[in-house]
């Protein structure tokens, strides 16, 4: 395992990986595959550009021969998959790019290691395959019951993938993490959207009563908890990963405004999102029987993460403009987003 291919890596999480990697494994030769979509963004991978072992190819997923070429051009022997349409929100909007990425693109994948003979597919997955967990925790022989275009295409890419591992042999890994939070996450989610509007001093539309419970995990402990699946998991087997800091969305919109000093009258309730998933809440015994713990504390990764983004600002201004603008408003209606767009329009 000495080329790999990190396809979404210009991503939120991808980026952090890769940026983990490579100091990690100089040896190693990264190349980021990435589309580009409104979500991923070149400048996320600036601190290593630099790098001799780092190639950035700007390419889909879906595009069979463009896979293909990459792979052989650079004599790649592991795919590890990030890439994927993300959002929730947007997968209710518009599910069709959710299931031609996330279902076709991870085919294409599963193809390309198949027909190459790869070493290994890494597959990044998520908690919410499993669906809502009022109480308790899941392990991962445990159903899938996704309730959301994008939970839905996130299983059935996996199920396809494990398909090729039962029928071929396919070399395939799986996480699946939970909630993940850290730098370089694009403004939509939760965390940097309701941090980046009360540095503006704007609302915080949170959905129903906000008393949906999600576990935090830092991106850093996320990205380890990959290369350790990477290099000691076991071909055929998925993997949880969470990292036991359960949260309610009132909670963490509570602790954003008082980091930030700004009043509790900027969390507004907003309509809900259909089919929110009450609770999400994994078992990692199967992770930590090889090694793991998360290492960054809440408390710590959070503050860090806002002070992030209060340093950040020129990377997060330039993206909440423009078709993010067009975006929020279809979201969250015209009150808020008038908001917003006459905040952007002072900048
Ligand atoms: P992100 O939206 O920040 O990044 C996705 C990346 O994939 C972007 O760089 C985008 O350009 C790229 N991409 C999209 N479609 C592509 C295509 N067809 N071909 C090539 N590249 C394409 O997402 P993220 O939060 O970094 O999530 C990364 C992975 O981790 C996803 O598979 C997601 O399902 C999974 N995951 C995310 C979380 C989370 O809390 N963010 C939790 C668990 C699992
Ligand atoms: P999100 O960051 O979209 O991640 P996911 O849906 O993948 O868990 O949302 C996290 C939680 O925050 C989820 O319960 C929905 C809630 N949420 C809000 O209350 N308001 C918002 O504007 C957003 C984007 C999310």
């Amino acid at each position: 395992m000495h080329h790999l291919l990190v396809t979404g890596g210009a991503g939120f999480i991808g980026a952090n990986f890769v940026h983990y990697m490579i100091d990690q494994y100089p040896e190693y030769h990264i190349v980021v595959y990435d589309k580009l979509t409104y979500a991923g963004r070149r400048e996320n991978l600036d601190p290593v550009a630099d790098r001799p072992n780092y190639t950035f190819i700007q390419g889909d997923i879906c595009d069979a021969e463009q896979v293909r070429q990459a792979i052989t051009t650079h004599q790649i022997d592991t795919i590890v998959n990030f890439a994927a349409e993300t959002h929730v929100d947007r997968s209710i909007l518009d599910p069709d790019a959710f299931v031609k990425t996330d279902v076709l693109g991870v085919s294409v994948l599963c193809e390309a290691v198949r027909a190459l003979q790869l070493e290994r597919f890494h597959h990044v997955s998520t908690d919410e395959v499993y669906g809502p967990i009022p109480e308790g925790t899941c392990t991962e022989t445990d159903a899938f019951r996704p309730t959301s275009p994008y939970a839905a295409s996130k299983a059935s890419g996996e199920l396809l993938a494990l398909s090729y591992h039962i029928t071929y042999g396919l070399p395939l890994t799986i996480t699946r993490g939970v909630n993940t939070y850290g730098p370089y996450q694009y403004p939509e989610k939760v965390m940097p959207l309701f941090i980046t509007n009360a540095l503006d001093d704007l609302p915080l539309p949170l959905y129903g009563d906000g008393r949906q419970v999600r576990d935090r995990l830092h991106v850093l402990d996320h990205a380890r908890a990959i290369d350790l699946v990477l290099h000691r998991g076991q071909a055929g087997h998925a993997y949880n990963v969470a990292a036991d800091c359960e949260k309610t969305n009132i909670e963490v919109a509570r602790l954003i405004v008082q980091a930030l000093g700004k009043p509790e009258s900027l969390i507004q309730s907003v309509t809900d999102r259909p089919a929110h998933d009450i609770r999400y809440a994994l078992d990692t015994s199967k992770l930590q029987a090889l090694g793991w713990q998360p290492q960054v504390d809440f408390e710590q990764g959070f503050a860090a993460t806002i002070d992030w983004y209060c340093q950040h600002q020129p990377w997060w201004r330039p993206i909440k403009s423009g078709d993010y603008l067009a975006y929020y408003r279809r979201q969250y209606g015209e009150h808020l987003a008038t908001l917003l767009g006459s905040t952007s329009a002072q900048d």
